[in-house]
């Protein structure tokens, strides 16, 4: 519990980025290639959620080839319904990767209508930042899982190699709303030497809008802060509804972080173009709440929008119909 309590010590270019002083740019890392291969490996962790993935050597989706070799260093699973959350930490040795894997749920509707008003100001260090009370609720129960199996893997732990992998935090649907949160406490409170080696990256497949514009700004600042080549991503597959949801009750209650990346489906079932969608970085532009880029999933007839099939499919995921 020593190493934990690290994490509560904000690192000090984080404040020094929301305090407005300039920090020098030295992309050291190139960015991966965002292609389809790249979503659906994973895609392939984010669906592992959806199976009893504890017994890895008996779940199916774990024992696709990408991921195969992964270690559980941690699971959780609470049970609570408002704070219903379940996922794992897994240490792939094969790719040098460890991944932060979030579950949805499968009452997904009922999650973003009924207590879609309720935010609650998270971080707390970020000044105007809300987010959703249920989201929130439900992170916080994984959170002490997380971060505990973090600072074993990457303190503690007598295996430097690992500070060198790549930490991903993933999840489709309620889980990738999760696993922004996780993505940003990350990037928060690891210091900046385990930033740069770590290079965090922020994969959500079909996820809902998780806060305010000032949660959304605050997730496209902590790309930004550490020099380190951090990439956040949201894939939107054709006219899935959730990621349109909740829905602001006024502008900028409810607001999307960048940068989205469509997934359009084309006449293979087994293919999907990426439509890499315009970010704004220049939010102080957007006071009106973040716009979202119109030539993407923002642009379609609201008469489209499904939950079933399009929520259920994504690169590297084919679940099965949610129960309501
Ligand atoms: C997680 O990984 C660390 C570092 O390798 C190790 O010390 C710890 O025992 C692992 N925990 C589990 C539950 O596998
Ligand atoms: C991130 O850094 C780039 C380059 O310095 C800058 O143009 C952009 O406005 C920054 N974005 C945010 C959200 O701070
Ligand atoms: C949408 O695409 C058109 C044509 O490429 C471009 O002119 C326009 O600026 C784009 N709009 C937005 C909001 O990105």
């Amino acid at each position: 519990m020593k190493l934990f309590s690290q994490w509560a010590a904000l690192s000090g270019s984080f404040l020094q980025l929301f305090s407005g002083q300039e920090q020098q740019q030295q992309q050291q890392n190139t960015e991966p290639a965002v292609d389809l291969p790249f979503l659906e490996h994973w895609g392939h962790y984010a669906a592992a959620t959806y199976q009893r993935f504890e017994n890895w050597q008996g779940c199916t989706a774990c024992q696709l080839a990408d991921i195969q070799q992964t270690r559980l260093n941690a699971t959780w699973s609470t049970m609570f319904p408002a704070a219903f959350s379940r996922g794992y930490v897994g240490v792939n040795r094969e790719h040098k990767e460890i991944v932060v894997a979030f579950r949805g749920s499968t009452h997904i509707m009922d999650a973003l209508s009924d207590i879609q008003l309720f935010q609650s100001p998270w971080p707390l260090d970020i000044s105007g930042s809300l987010v959703h009370s249920g989201f929130l609720q439900a992170y916080l129960a994984a959170r002490p899982h997380v971060f505990r199996s973090l600072d074993t893997l990457l303190l503690a732990s007598d295996d430097p190699e690992l500070k060198d992998y790549t930490l991903c935090f993933t999840g489709h649907s309620l889980g990738g709303a999760q696993a922004t949160l996780a993505y940003l406490d990350y990037m928060m409170h690891a210091d900046q030497q385990m930033l740069s080696r770590n290079m965090p990256k922020l994969i959500t497949f079909g996820a809902p809008r998780v806060g305010n514009k000032y949660f959304a700004k605050a997730i496209n600042g902590a790309r930004n802060f550490s020099n380190v080549d951090s990439l956040a991503l949201r894939v939107v597959h054709e006219m899935d509804l959730v990621p349109r949801l909740p829905r602001s009750a006024y502008p900028g209650q409810y607001a999307h972080s960048d940068r989205e990346i469509w997934a359009r489906d084309t006449t293979d079932e087994e293919s999907m173009d990426l439509v890499q969608c315009q970010t704004f970085s220049d939010s102080s532009a957007h006071d009106d709440g973040y716009l979202e880029d119109r030539n993407c999933s923002a642009g379609t007839n609201p008469l489209l929008w499904n939950v079933v099939p399009d929520h259920m499919v994504y690169p590297g995921m084919r679940l099965g119909i949610p129960k309501y």
